[in-house]
């Protein structure tokens, strides 16, 4: 989601120009064993499912593709020995079994029933889950963000019904459906057993300590166990047990709050009226002041079975109640489940979940309590590049009924809480996680802060991750876990995901090498971008990084010659960054996975023809983009896109 809709954006901050010296240039970071991730997820899987891994993937040269130029054009341009086809678009059908496949209304004149049985609006975080022995046959699960309802609706928001209140809602929530390639030609399956729309409104349950717990139990759910829906589901994740995670990010913008909320209310940004979605005008649920406990009820990681429509959505409360950007999961050497989580705002932290017990062979069946069970912690990145995980667990680290913990179920509610009093380092805004699939190394990018170094609180400063200060272009930091040393090199770390401590550098700052001003010019080795976000391995060990510049500054300013918004591939090894494709006007591009054999990438294009204001005028839907229907369609539409080497070959060599 980009920065608008009640984020406080603020554009013109003064600069403070003190910068960190740069401290970390750890050598040898780069040669590592073959660790657990990939190869041990495909034995544990003992099937088909993931098994294709990098070994069945031909061998490409790295970065072989033909790079593009930065664009601020109306269109999709992927590299010329490239093509990209648009595969689900807002409003066309799921194609789920024994329902309608309501057409998309250009005129956005489908009503909410329809809309159930459609692609949901802002696609965002994705993953591609194989079928079977046929690499090119799978299902893929996609997060719908958020929606614009002055796009959503023929009038837009000029009137206000219970049924815009229902068609918003069901616009939300996530996709699964089934997608094959035949002559290179991809296509969604009608009429799929495995497809299914999950919405605002879908009933899930509550697992883990804060299941049940007083803050969480509402009117209409006295036992605090069956929550309703999830929202703004931003980044995503798969689990080496072949699980779907989703992931609740600015929850707290769909509920009317008090005037002056109550300073828990305030740590996670509840106000009056929210983001202007106006649920609760005809929804009490979103009514914070009716309902208190009901905000509550979302800022979680939710956990979906792609392979059983049937299956109720989990909200996995022991990975902590934030505003969860993503979650991506790897493995520990022991074979214990590891999820890296970011909390996207400014100033906000990084976490990591370590599960209690091993993930075991068998998928989810297996597997289904495992994420209740464990210990979450918090980062705090130390100079030197040195960090350590500090663990938010109920009676440590001050973690006490003195300072308003009285049990796990408090601490994992109010995580942000816990983790400030942990004394967890403020980052600038972490988005997604990687994790390389051979050394285990993590990638997080932290896409922008430009109130870093306003005020006086000595954690808003300049710190040595976070080095800049009005940070408008971010940057992507990595580490390697382990117990190392005092000066010893981060290559004798064990690299288990585990651990307590680890040793950290930057990836890149980002940013424009030819900026006026010296702190936007970044370190990038290769092809500029600013305000990294989506981030995703490949099997092979590239790192795909992807753009969300803010539309209130894209094309503008110090952004001015960095163009509309991209996908680019990079070789942790080298630095070397190329970039591969340049999204239409006003769009995110978000969302990469890939199918095993990588000869096919799936991404998304969310918000294409976004307007400064982040709600379009209805009168003129096209104003910015008409992507991807063109000029003969009604309005610009986020789309699930396709893109595959013309020759057949491997993605990205
Ligand atoms: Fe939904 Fe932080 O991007
Ligand atoms: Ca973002
Ligand atoms: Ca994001």
């Amino acid at each position: 989601m980009g920065q608008g809709f009640g984020k406080d954006y603020e554009q013109g901050e003064g600069v403070n120009t003190t910068s960190n010296p740069f401290i970390h240039e750890v050598d040898g970071e780069r040669r590592h064993v073959l660790r657990c991730t990939t190869a041990a997820v495909a034995l544990l899987m003992g099937s088909h499912t993931l098994t294709a891994s990098a070994a069945t993937v031909a061998k490409g040269k790295p970065l072989g593709f033909t790079g593009v130029p930065v664009s601020s054009a109306d269109t999709l341009v992927v590299p010329p020995e490239y093509d990209a086809q648009v595969l689900y678009r807002w409003g066309d059908a799921a194609g789920i079994a024994g329902a309608a496949a309501p057409a998309f209304s250009a005129d956005a004149s489908n009503n909410w029933q329809e809309q159930l049985l459609q692609s949901g609006m802002h696609h965002d975080g994705m993953e591609y889950f194989p079928l079977d022995k046929n690499p090119r046959h799978g299902l893929l699960a996609i997060n719908h963000e958020y929606t614009d309802d002055g796009l959503l609706h023929s009038d837009g928001m000029k009137t206000w019904t219970a049924d815009k209140v229902r068609k918003s809602q069901a616009a939300h929530g996530v996709s699964v459906i089934e997608v094959v390639e035949r002559a290179g030609v991809w296509r969604v399956m009608p009429n799929s057993r495995y497809a299914r729309r999950i919405t605002g409104n879908t009933p899930m349950l509550f697992s883990g300590p804060a299941a049940g717990h007083a803050l969480l139990k509402t009117a209409a759910d006295p036992e605090g166990l069956q929550p309703l829906g999830t929202l703004n589901n931003c980044a995503a994740g798969q689990t080496p047990w072949g699980t779907f995670l989703t992931c609740e990010e600015n929850w707290n913008g769909y509920f009317s709050a008090q005037d002056k909320p109550n300073p828990d209310e305030a740590r996670y940004g509840l106000r009056a009226k929210g983001f202007g979605y106006r649920w609760h005008e005809f929804d009490e649920r979103f009514d914070a002041v009716k309902h208190p406990n009901e905000p509550h009820r979302f800022g979680w990681v939710v956990e979906i079975d792609p392979q059983d429509p049937t299956q109720t959505p989990i909200k996995r409360t022991a990975l902590g109640r934030i505003k969860h950007e993503g979650a991506t999961t790897t493995l520990s050497r022991d074979g214990r489940a590891v999820v890296y989580m970011g909390d996207d705002e400014r100033f906000e932290y990084i976490y990591k979940f370590v599960s209690r017990d091993k993930v075991k062979p068998g998928g989810y069946r297996a597997n289904k309590e495992l994420l209740d069970h464990g210990t979450l912690h918090v980062a705090r990145f130390d100079e030197q590049g040195y960090g350590r995980w500090l663990p938010l667990v109920h009676g440590q680290e001050n973690l006490t009924v003195a300072n308003g913990f009285a049990s796990q179920a408090d601490v994992v509610v109010k995580c942000r809480q816990a983790a400030d009093v942990a004394g967890a380092t403020k980052m600038d805004r972490p988005e997604w996680v990687a994790v390389h699939p051979n050394t285990g190394e993590v990638f997080v990018t932290l896409t922008n802060n430009s109130n870093r170094g306003q005020g006086s609180q000595p954690g808003r400063m300049v710190n040595a991750a976070n080095p800049r200060n009005d940070n408008i272009m971010g940057h992507i930091i990595r580490w390697r876990e382990g117990k190392g040393s005092p000066g010893g090199s981060a290559s004798r770390l064990d690299g288990d995901a585990s651990a307590t401590e680890f040793r950290w550098m930057h990836f890149a700052l980002a940013g424009d090498p030819n900026a006026e001003k010296a702190e936007y010019r970044g370190t990038i080795k290769g092809d500029m971008y600013g305000s990294p976000d989506g981030l995703q391995f490949d099997s092979g060990g590239m790192l795909w990084i992807q753009t969300d510049i803010s539309t209130s500054v894209i094309n503008k300013g110090a952004y001015k010659n960095i163009g509309n918004n991209m996908m680019l591939c990079a070789d942790p090894a080298t630095g070397e960054t190329k970039r591969f494709l340049t999204g239409p006007a006003g769009c995110e591009i978000t969302g990469v996975t890939f199918t095993p054999d990588r000869r096919a990438v799936f991404i998304n294009i969310q918000h294409p023809g976004e307007t400064a204001s982040e709600r379009s005028d209805p009168a003129q839907p096209k104003a910015v983009s008409h992507w991807p229907d063109g000029p003969a369609g009604g309005r610009p539409r986020s789309a699930t896109v396709v893109i595959r080497r013309k020759d057949g070959g491997v993605v990205g060599t």
